[in-house]
C-alpha cells in the first residue's frame, strides 16, 4: 500500500508507506515536535490509535500504545495523537497549494 490515509490529531492527511511518518506530517504542513530524528531523544513520541508501522529499533522510551514518528512508517492507514496541539507550517501549507 503506497498511498493511504493519516488522521492526526482529527485531522486527516495523504500518507504514503515509504517515508517515515516525522517526514510526512511535515509535508503536510504540520510540526510535530523532534530533536534528535534518530530514536535516541523521544520527542517525537505520538500514539498509535489504530493502524501499524514499521518501527525501526530505537533507544528512546516508548509505550506499547507509542510510537516514534521519525522511525517509524506507516504499513496501513493510521490513526495517530500527539497530546498537544500541532502548529501548521504556512510556508509547507504554500508549497502544497
Ligand atoms: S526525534 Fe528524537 S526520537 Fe524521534
Amino acid at each position: 500500500m503506497s498511498q493511504l490515509t493519516i488522521k492526526v490529531n482529527g485531522q486527516t492527511v495523504h500518507g504514503n508507506s515509504r517515508e517515515p511518518l516525522l517526514n510526512q506530517l511535515e509535508k503536510a504542513g504540520l510540526q510535530p515536535e523532534f530533536q534528535c530524528r534518530n530514536g535516541m531523544c523521544g520527542a517525537c513520541r505520538c500514539k498509535l490509535k489504530a493502524g501499524a508501522v514499521n518501527q525501526d529499533d530505537v533507544m528512546a522510551f516508548v509505550a506499547p500504545n507509542e510510537v516514534l514518528s521519525c522511525c517509524s512508517v506507516p504499513k496501513s492507514n493510521l490513526e495517530i495523537e500527539f497530546d498537544y496541539l500541532l502548529a501548521e507550517n504556512p510556508q509547507a501549507e504554500a508549497a502544497n497549494s
